[in-house]
This record gives structure tokens, sequence and C-alpha cells, in this order.
């Protein structure tokens, strides 16, 4: 990082795909006290593309030249999870900020590696999960700790995406928990406060061929239990065709808390014998917010040189619960996740 006050954070963008546009977007005038530098893609297609519409933002094919650009302070990586490990080995040694997308990496041991990396290295590192930005799970958390509902005892969170995602970014995940899971798993530790301690994962791919391909599933479930007594479960669909649709729900001793809608606006269509609502398309119009909010409180951290959250342990923490519940659903075994790793290593 650049030593002195910073007034306006040079952002660079790496990967210009379905997330990396919406940052990049974002960055190039909804967020006070930024400036979109850069942006790098390996597709030129999408390069130029991203680069002619938005002028004066310079763009590279080879994202090793955007990290090394003078302008570019902190570096937003939204490429394919599959070259995350190297841009962030790339990118720690010149010390610049970076918000790297869900999953840290593709493997476990690498992402626990990296995390001390990034820890060692000081610099500032914000983990890419939005919800904890999202205007409803942050009144949800803050009426947790106000005790509204009590002490939780139960989490239950549904994750469904409308359509199941191409071949070409399922080739470059590790499994439908480690991929859409992490996000309720990261929701699961902080609004109950508690890490999870043990999960039983089942799945299987119902609709999807080119899912079954790659190994994976296009349905999963799983019931756990956190390190505070309480339990929980998740349920994933990546073909919900109705539309996008995230919810939670938490009980306590004293309550109930429920978060998550399926239609897009307040607008509803009555007709004879029907009552109709839109859903909503995808995870960029249930979460625009959310993204702009999270880029916000990126710049306002790194600017102000504050702590941030989440942060590569929270990362971590959420994929060491993804990767214990995909060895149960490969396994058929209940999995302890193993906590500790991340206190012990390093
Ligand atoms: N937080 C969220 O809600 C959320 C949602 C979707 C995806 N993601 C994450 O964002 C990342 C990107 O997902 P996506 O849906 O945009 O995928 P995508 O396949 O649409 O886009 C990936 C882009 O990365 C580019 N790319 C690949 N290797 C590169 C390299 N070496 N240098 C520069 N560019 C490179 C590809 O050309 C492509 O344009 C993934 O890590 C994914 O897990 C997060």
């Amino acid at each position: 990082m650049k030593e002195g006050i910073i007034l306006t954070l040079g952002i660079g963008v790496i990967g210009l795909g379905l997330m990396g546009a919406v940052h990049a977007r974002n960055c190039y005038g909804r967020i006070p006290g930024a400036r979109l530098i850069a942006v790098s893609d390996a597709n030129t297609e999408s390069l130029e593309a991203f680069t002619s519409e938005f002028h004066l933002v310079k763009g590279y094919l080879d994202y090793r030249e955007l990290i090394e650009d003078p302008d570019v302070d902190a570096i937003i990586i939204a490429a394919s999870s599959s070259v995350h490990a190297e841009i962030i080995r790339g990118i720690v040694p010149l010390k610049k900020a970076i918000l790297c997308e869900k999953p840290l990496t593709n493997s476990m041991e690498e992402s626990i590696e990296l995390h001390h990396l990034i820890s060692r290295a000081s610099i500032p590192f914000q983990m890419g999960l939005m919800r904890r930005f999202d205007p409803s799970y942050i009144q949800a958390k803050a009426l947790i700790e106000k005790g509204s509902i009590g002490t939780p005892y139960s989490f239950a969170a549904i994750s469904r995406d409308k359509d199941a995602y191409p071949p070409s970014y399922i080739s470059k995940t590790s499994g439908f928990f480690k991929d859409t899971g992490v996000h309720d798993f990261d929701l699961a530790r902080w609004l109950m406060g508690a890490e999870v301690a043990t999960i039983h994962a089942q799945g299987s791919a119902f609709i999807s061929e080119h899912i079954k391909e790659f190994g994976d599933v296009d349905f999963a479930q799983a019931n756990f239990t956190f390190t505070s007594g309480a339990f929980g479960s998740i349920q994933l669909t990546r073909n919900a065709i109705y539309g996008y649709e995230i919810r939670t729900e938490i009980l306590g001793t004293n309550g109930a808390l429920q978060i998550g809608w399926t239609h897009r606006t307040g607008t509803v269509l009555l007709v004879r014998d029907q009552v109709i609502r839109d859903t909503v398309e995808d995870y960029r119009l249930r979460f625009e917010q959310a993204y702009v909010n999270e880029m916000v409180e990126f710049v306002r951290s790194v600017k102000a040189s504050q702590a941030i959250s989440p942060n590569s342990y929270d990362g971590v923490a959420a994929d060491l619960i993804a990767d214990a519940a995909t060895k149960s659903l490969q396994r058929g075994t209940l999995e302890t996740v193993d906590n500790g790793v991340l206190e012990s290593s390093g």
C-alpha cells in the first residue's frame, strides 16, 4: 500500500465475467472515495467490451500488469475460482489491498496456507461474502445481538439458483457446497455466533446432465451441529425454475427471524383465478445493494487502515464447513469440522 493518506483509492478488477462486471461497474461511479483504474480479463472480447463502454479505464489481458500498475492500490479478484490462488500469491509481495470473491481457492490446504500468508503480510483483505452487507441480514444480526429472539438454537437456510451454471463455470469450481453453500455457512457462523462442529450431507444430480459429468450435484442438503449446542440445516438447489430464492430462518428461545423472499418488486397482478408476482432472476439483483455496501465498506476500511470483516479467516472458516459437507456427501459419513486447523498451523 502507498504510504500516507489515500484520498482516492485506485481500484483494479480482475475477471469480467458475471461477478466481476458487477464489481467493475459499481467501482466506476457508485463507490465514494474510489476510482476504477484498470480491469483485466484473459478473454479479449470481455475486456474490449468493458473498456469500450467505460472510458479512461485501462485494460490488461495479463492480470500481472494490472497488479503492478502503480495507480492501482486495491484489487478485486473476481476471476474464475481456479486462478484465485496464483493471483493472491502475486499481490501479497506488493502489499496491495485485496477483496477476493469466494472461495479463497478450490483447495482446502491451499486456502489455509494463503490465509496464513495474508495474515503474516498484514495486508488489508476482505472476503467476498456479501450477504453480510445485505440490509435484511444486517437487521437480523442486530436483532439477534439485541436479544430480540432470546438465545438462537436453530438455523435453517435455503439457497436456490434459477438455472444451473454452464459447464465452463462448473468445471472451475470444487463442488456445490463450496461454490454456493459457503454463503449459507458464513451466515450460520456469523448469525449464530458459533462454529459448526459436525455435519452430515446428502445430494444428487436430478436435472443437470453436465453437472453429473463433473461429479457434482444439483441438489444437496445437510444437517449440522454448532459448538454452542445449536442445530442447523441447509438445502441447496441449482434448478429452481421459478426464480432465485435465498431464505434463512432462525429460531430462538424467545422468538424467530425469517429473512428472504421470492418476489422482485411489490407489484402483484390479480386476474381471473390467478394472482401473479414477479420473481428474482439471480444473485446480481437480489444482492445488488449488498455488493455496493461491501465495496463501500472495503474502500472505507482500507483508507482508514481499519480491521476488515469478513476477512480471510472467515473465508477459510466457511470453506472448512463446505469441505466437511463435501466429504460427507461423497463418503456418506458424519464429518467433524476441524476448526482448530486455523489456530494451530501457520
Ligand atoms: N459473491 C457472489 O455472490 C458470487 C456470485 C457468483 C460468482 N462468484 C465468484 O466470482 C468468481 C467469478 O465468477 P463468475 O460467475 O463471474 O464466473 P465467470 O465464468 O462468469 O467469469 C470468470 C471470468 O474470469 C476470467 N478469467 C479466468 N482466468 C483469468 C485470468 N487468469 N486472468 C484474468 N481473467 C481471468 C474469465 O475469462 C471470465 O471472464 C468465482 O470465484 C465465483 O465463485 C461470487
